[in-house]
Protein backbone atom coordinates (compact mmCIF):
# COMPACT_ATOMS: atom_id res chain seq x y z
CA UNK A 1 0.00 0.00 0.00
CA UNK A 2 1.31 3.60 -1.02
CA UNK A 3 0.70 7.01 0.72
CA UNK A 4 -2.61 7.39 -0.67
CA UNK A 5 -5.14 8.78 1.54
CA UNK A 6 -7.83 5.66 1.54
CA UNK A 7 -11.66 7.07 1.67
CA UNK A 8 -13.86 4.63 4.05
CA UNK A 9 -17.74 5.59 4.18
CA UNK A 10 -19.63 4.55 6.69
CA UNK A 11 -23.15 3.79 6.55
CA UNK A 12 -25.29 3.42 9.82
CA UNK A 13 -28.59 1.53 10.05
CA UNK A 14 -30.01 4.31 12.22
CA UNK A 15 -31.47 7.32 11.70
CA UNK A 16 -31.02 7.49 16.15
CA UNK A 17 -29.47 11.11 17.17
CA UNK A 18 -27.85 9.28 19.86
CA UNK A 19 -27.55 5.42 17.98
CA UNK A 20 -24.98 3.77 19.06
CA UNK A 21 -24.25 2.41 15.67
CA UNK A 22 -23.43 5.59 14.39
CA UNK A 23 -21.02 6.35 17.80
CA UNK A 24 -19.67 2.75 16.66
CA UNK A 25 -18.71 4.49 13.26
CA UNK A 26 -17.11 7.73 15.04
CA UNK A 27 -14.78 5.65 16.74
CA UNK A 28 -13.36 4.22 14.15
CA UNK A 29 -13.34 6.97 12.51
CA UNK A 30 -11.16 8.14 15.40
CA UNK A 31 -9.39 5.02 15.90
CA UNK A 32 -8.07 5.25 11.90
CA UNK A 33 -4.88 6.09 11.45
CA UNK A 34 -3.86 9.39 9.58
CA UNK A 35 -4.02 7.93 5.56
CA UNK A 36 -7.27 6.85 6.41
CA UNK A 37 -10.40 9.20 5.95
CA UNK A 38 -13.58 7.46 7.64
CA UNK A 39 -16.92 9.63 6.24
CA UNK A 40 -20.19 9.08 7.73
CA UNK A 41 -22.77 8.89 5.14
CA UNK A 42 -25.68 11.37 6.34
CA UNK A 43 -28.66 11.34 4.16
CA UNK A 44 -30.17 7.69 4.34
CA UNK A 45 -33.25 9.09 5.68
CA UNK A 46 -33.48 11.50 2.31
CA UNK A 47 -33.68 8.57 -0.52
CA UNK A 48 -36.84 7.96 -1.67
CA UNK A 49 -38.20 4.27 -1.70
CA UNK A 50 -36.67 2.58 -4.18
CA UNK A 51 -39.06 2.20 -7.34
CA UNK A 52 -37.76 0.45 -10.28
CA UNK A 53 -39.83 2.60 -12.57
CA UNK A 54 -37.91 5.48 -10.90
CA UNK A 55 -36.54 8.01 -12.78
CA UNK A 56 -32.52 7.81 -13.33
CA UNK A 57 -31.68 11.40 -12.25
CA UNK A 58 -32.57 11.58 -8.81
CA UNK A 59 -30.14 13.91 -7.33
CA UNK A 60 -29.99 12.48 -3.11
CA UNK A 61 -29.58 8.76 -5.16
CA UNK A 62 -27.23 10.12 -7.63
CA UNK A 63 -25.02 11.71 -4.75
CA UNK A 64 -25.18 8.28 -2.46
CA UNK A 65 -23.99 6.32 -5.63
CA UNK A 66 -21.24 9.25 -6.16
CA UNK A 67 -20.34 8.73 -2.81
CA UNK A 68 -19.97 5.32 -3.01
CA UNK A 69 -17.87 4.81 -6.38
CA UNK A 70 -15.17 7.05 -4.51
CA UNK A 71 -15.07 4.78 -1.55
CA UNK A 72 -12.02 2.81 -1.36
CA UNK A 73 -13.90 0.47 1.34
CA UNK A 74 -17.43 0.71 2.95
CA UNK A 75 -18.27 0.31 6.45
CA UNK A 76 -21.75 -0.68 8.04
CA UNK A 77 -23.25 -0.81 11.37
CA UNK A 78 -26.66 -1.91 11.74
CA UNK A 79 -28.97 -2.19 14.27
CA UNK A 80 -31.76 -4.58 14.16
CA UNK A 81 -35.33 -4.25 14.14
CA UNK A 82 -38.00 -7.01 14.53
CA UNK A 83 -35.10 -9.63 13.61
CA UNK A 84 -34.11 -7.74 10.33
CA UNK A 85 -32.32 -5.16 8.79
CA UNK A 86 -33.62 -1.29 9.17
CA UNK A 87 -36.03 -0.54 5.94
CA UNK A 88 -33.75 2.79 5.41
CA UNK A 89 -30.28 0.46 5.13
CA UNK A 90 -32.07 -2.30 3.09
CA UNK A 91 -33.81 0.65 1.02
CA UNK A 92 -30.56 2.25 0.43
CA UNK A 93 -29.15 -1.06 -0.51
CA UNK A 94 -31.78 -1.49 -3.52
CA UNK A 95 -30.87 2.02 -4.51
CA UNK A 96 -27.71 0.51 -6.05
CA UNK A 97 -28.10 -3.10 -6.73
CA UNK A 98 -28.97 -2.57 -10.60
CA UNK A 99 -26.44 0.78 -10.77
CA UNK A 100 -23.96 -1.80 -9.46
CA UNK A 101 -21.73 0.57 -7.17
CA UNK A 102 -21.06 -1.95 -4.22
CA UNK A 103 -20.13 -4.83 -7.09
CA UNK A 104 -16.22 -5.74 -6.19
CA UNK A 105 -16.36 -3.26 -3.52
CA UNK A 106 -14.61 -4.04 0.01
CA UNK A 107 -16.63 -3.90 2.75
CA UNK A 108 -16.88 -4.50 6.78
CA UNK A 109 -20.31 -5.27 8.52
CA UNK A 110 -21.27 -4.84 12.00
CA UNK A 111 -24.16 -4.78 13.95
CA UNK A 112 -24.89 -3.93 17.15
CA UNK A 113 -27.75 -4.50 19.83
CA UNK A 114 -28.17 -3.87 23.95
CA UNK A 115 -29.28 -7.74 23.31
CA UNK A 116 -27.45 -10.84 23.96
CA UNK A 117 -27.74 -11.68 20.39
CA UNK A 118 -25.98 -8.91 19.30
CA UNK A 119 -28.25 -7.87 16.29
CA UNK A 120 -27.17 -11.24 14.68
CA UNK A 121 -29.86 -11.46 12.24
CA UNK A 122 -29.84 -8.39 11.07
CA UNK A 123 -26.38 -8.90 10.57
CA UNK A 124 -26.58 -11.84 9.02
CA UNK A 125 -29.46 -10.58 6.58
CA UNK A 126 -27.69 -7.38 5.65
CA UNK A 127 -24.77 -9.92 4.69
CA UNK A 128 -27.08 -11.74 1.95
CA UNK A 129 -27.87 -8.59 0.79
CA UNK A 130 -24.00 -7.54 0.18
CA UNK A 131 -23.58 -10.66 -0.86
CA UNK A 132 -25.99 -10.65 -3.59
CA UNK A 133 -24.51 -6.59 -4.63
CA UNK A 134 -21.41 -8.74 -5.38
CA UNK A 135 -19.01 -7.18 -2.65
CA UNK A 136 -15.68 -8.01 -1.58
CA UNK A 137 -15.79 -9.72 1.40
CA UNK A 138 -12.83 -11.26 2.98
CA UNK A 139 -12.84 -13.66 5.60
CA UNK A 140 -13.94 -12.23 9.05
CA UNK A 141 -15.24 -8.98 7.71
CA UNK A 142 -18.10 -8.75 9.90
CA UNK A 143 -18.80 -8.17 14.03
CA UNK A 144 -21.80 -8.66 15.87
CA UNK A 145 -21.68 -6.37 19.01
CA UNK A 146 -24.45 -7.55 22.20
CA UNK A 147 -24.46 -5.56 25.01
CA UNK A 148 -23.87 -2.26 23.65
CA UNK A 149 -25.07 -0.29 26.37
CA UNK A 150 -22.58 -1.58 28.73
CA UNK A 151 -19.81 -1.51 25.88
CA UNK A 152 -20.44 2.76 25.55
CA UNK A 153 -20.69 5.74 27.46
CA UNK A 154 -23.56 8.25 27.29
CA UNK A 155 -21.59 10.67 25.32
CA UNK A 156 -20.98 8.01 22.87
CA UNK A 157 -17.61 6.84 23.58
CA UNK A 158 -16.51 2.95 23.44
CA UNK A 159 -15.64 1.98 27.22
CA UNK A 160 -14.98 -1.58 26.21
CA UNK A 161 -11.02 -2.41 25.40
CA UNK A 162 -12.09 -5.66 23.90
CA UNK A 163 -14.33 -4.12 21.62
CA UNK A 164 -12.02 -1.32 20.31
CA UNK A 165 -9.44 -3.88 19.65
CA UNK A 166 -12.66 -5.88 17.47
CA UNK A 167 -13.24 -2.65 15.77
CA UNK A 168 -9.42 -1.99 15.02
CA UNK A 169 -8.64 -5.55 13.47
CA UNK A 170 -12.50 -5.64 11.64
CA UNK A 171 -10.75 -2.20 10.14
CA UNK A 172 -7.50 -3.62 9.37
CA UNK A 173 -8.77 -6.64 7.63
CA UNK A 174 -11.18 -4.05 5.41
CA UNK A 175 -7.66 -1.85 4.09
CA UNK A 176 -5.69 -5.17 3.58
CA UNK A 177 -8.64 -5.77 0.87
CA UNK A 178 -8.45 -2.82 -0.89
CA UNK A 179 -5.37 -2.28 -3.18
CA UNK A 180 -4.36 0.56 -5.28
C1 LIG B 1 -38.69 -0.93 16.05
C2 LIG B 1 -37.58 -1.58 16.83
C3 LIG B 1 -37.38 -2.94 16.71
C4 LIG B 1 -36.31 -3.55 17.38
N1 LIG B 1 -36.08 -4.89 17.20
C5 LIG B 1 -34.97 -5.44 17.72
C6 LIG B 1 -34.60 -6.79 17.40
O1 LIG B 1 -35.27 -7.49 16.67
N2 LIG B 1 -33.44 -7.26 17.91
C7 LIG B 1 -32.62 -6.49 18.72
O2 LIG B 1 -31.56 -6.97 19.12
N3 LIG B 1 -32.96 -5.24 19.07
C8 LIG B 1 -34.10 -4.68 18.58
N4 LIG B 1 -34.42 -3.39 18.87
C9 LIG B 1 -33.60 -2.65 19.84
C10 LIG B 1 -32.40 -2.02 19.15
O3 LIG B 1 -31.37 -2.98 19.06
C11 LIG B 1 -31.91 -0.82 19.98
O4 LIG B 1 -32.89 0.19 19.97
C12 LIG B 1 -30.57 -0.32 19.49
O5 LIG B 1 -30.02 0.56 20.43
C13 LIG B 1 -30.73 0.40 18.18
O6 LIG B 1 -29.45 0.80 17.74
P1 LIG B 1 -29.06 2.32 17.64
O7 LIG B 1 -28.77 2.80 19.05
O8 LIG B 1 -27.87 2.35 16.77
O9 LIG B 1 -30.24 3.06 17.06
C14 LIG B 1 -35.49 -2.77 18.23
C15 LIG B 1 -35.73 -1.40 18.36
C16 LIG B 1 -36.75 -0.80 17.67
C17 LIG B 1 -36.95 0.68 17.79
Amino acid sequence: MNNKVINILAISGSLKSTSANTNILRAISKIATKNVRVNIFEGLDKLPHFNPESANDIEVVNRFRQQLREADGVIFSTPEYAFGVPGVLKNALDWVVSSGELNEKPVAAISASPLYSGGDKALASLLLTLTALGTNMGARSSLSIATIKSKITDTGEIKSDETITELKLLLDRLLNRIIF
